[in-house]
């Protein structure tokens, strides 16, 4: 059985958690797309691990880890990562974690890139996590980019980066702005690769050997739905497709591949960085940011905090094809007394149930909501979903309702075993 694990909002939903619980009856975990741009909290056994690039199956022994094609990787970035996680006492080795030959490498430059664009957007910036990821899918879609396997030939490696290193100083000369040293990005950049060379290897055929095998795959997705190039709230976006289709480009595994889609969301709404979101809820935020919740998990900013909204749900569970819903972070409302739902979008007098393309008309369009009871108790020592209060059980059947797709896993608690099934 090979599941599609993907996000339903704007990231951060718990697609880590998620991962990691199912990682236990699984043999490989890949992930497709996004970079270090993604944070994904797994906390097992009293401990917290946050995973950027590797895919939260690391923390399982036996288990085979693969940074797929259509993932942008920052070797630097990736190497104080594995420095990280080894130093919490997980192994990292060849045989556990491979790296796809084909996947392109973000360079420091990229990342300067990236800042120095937002900065020149002012009050339109996009709010990126900084990573690079935005240049260097641009610098990939644009056939300039650098991937994996030009690292193994150093020489060449340099020369690429020579080029690349001349053209971006062409434009940030343009802005006044400081410009790069080409050898200095390619020693810096090879240097972290030396600890990456083992992991590297052409990912296609060992998945296709494990589907071939009837192993079980997971794929895990980075960002979320409304942050996909093509199906988000554009341009307000990440720069790859977060959706199911995207697990597929960025892995070489095709769609007769995949046999179910776990879409997950929180129990309510969350945003990073700019851009609408129509049912964000001061009160709501307050709340959740005085229990110490929604901090994020790369940048460490607050995360503005919203009603459910049935209308992105909708679009989201569309586009990915969901087969069942995991619903992270139900503790989160324990103590609310009423739940709302957004359940359309007033635009100029008239109800959508989809959100629009417009990006004008995101500004304008008003949530409409209904009105549930909250369940006023503590969630979080539940061990079964029969134990779940009646109304959180409303609650989620309504939410099922809306958006057409069965609620499969629900999350109590972060922790790996306050995850309940359906
Ligand atoms: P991801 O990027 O989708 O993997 O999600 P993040 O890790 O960025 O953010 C999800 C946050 O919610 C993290 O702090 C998780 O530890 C936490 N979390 C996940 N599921 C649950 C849940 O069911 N209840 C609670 N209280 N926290 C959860
Ligand atoms: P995970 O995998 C939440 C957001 C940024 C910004 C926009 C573009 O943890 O769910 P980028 O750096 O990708 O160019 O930023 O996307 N963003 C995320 N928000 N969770 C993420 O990943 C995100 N990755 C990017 O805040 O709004
Ligand atoms: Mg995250």
């Amino acid at each position: 059985m090979n599941t599609i694990v993907t996000g339903l909002q704007w990231g951060d939903e718990g697609k880590g958690k998620i991962v990691d619980y199912l990682t236990e009856s699984a043999d490989v975990v890949v992930r497709g797309q996004g970079g270090n741009n993604a944070g994904h909290t797994v906390i097992a056994r009293g401990t917290k691990y946050v995973l950027h690039l590797l895919p939260s199956g690391i923390l399982w022994d036996g288990k085979t880890n693969i940074i797929g094609n259509g993932v942008v990787v920052d070797p630097v970035g990736l190497v104080a990562e594995i420095e990280r996680v080894e130093g919490q006492g997980v192994s990292i080795t060849p045989e556990k974690l491979l790296i796809s030959d084909r996947a392109h490498v973000v360079l420091p430059l990229h990342k300067e890139l990236d800042a120095a664009r937002e900065a020149a957007l002012g009050d339109r910036k996009i709010g990126t996590t900084k990573r690079g990821i935005g240049p260097a899918y641009a610098d990939k879609i644009n056939r300039c980019g650098l991937r994996v396997a030009d690292l193994l030939d150093e020489t060449y490696f340099r020369e690429m980066v020579g080029h690349r290193t001349a053209d971006a100083n062409e434009v940030l000369a343009k802005f006044g702005l400081p410009t790069f040293d080409a050898t200095e990005q390619a020693d810096e950049v090879l240097a972290a690769f030396a600890r990456l060379r083992p992991h590297v290897s052409n990912t296609i055929p060992v998945l296709h050997q494990a589907w071939k095998d009837g192993k079980t795959i997971l794929f895990e997705g980075a960002q979320g739905t409304l942050l996909d190039i093509d199906f988000g709230t554009y341009p307000f976006v990440t720069s790859s497709n977060t959706t199911s289709g995207g697990s597929c480009t960025g892995t070489g595994l095709p769609p007769t591949a995949i046999d179910q889609v776990i879409g997950v969301c929180k129990a309510y709404t969350t945003r990073v960085g700019s851009g609408p979101f129509p049912s964000a809820d001061e009160g709501l935020s307050q709340y959740l940011h005085d229990l110490g919740r929604e901090f994020g998990a790369t940048t460490g900013r607050a995360r503005g905090c919203g009603w459910l909204d049935a209308v992105l749900l909708r679009h989201g569970c569309m586009v990915n094809g969901t087969t069942g819903l995991a619903v992270t972070n139900v503790d989160g409302l324990d103590n609310y007394e009423t739940l709302r739902i957004c359940t359309g979008y007033e635009i100029d007098g008239t109800v959508h149930e989809l959100p629009p393309a417009d990006r004008h008309a995101w500004d304008r369009a008003k949530a409409v909501y209904e009105e549930l009871p909250g369940w006023q108790q503590d969630t979080t020592a539940c061990t079964s979903y029969e134990q779940l209060p009646e109304k959180a059980k409303a609650y989620l059947d309504r939410l099922s309702d809306l958006c057409g797709t069965p609620v499969k896993f629900v999350g109590v608690g972060p922790d790996r075993v306050q995850t309940l099934v359906v």
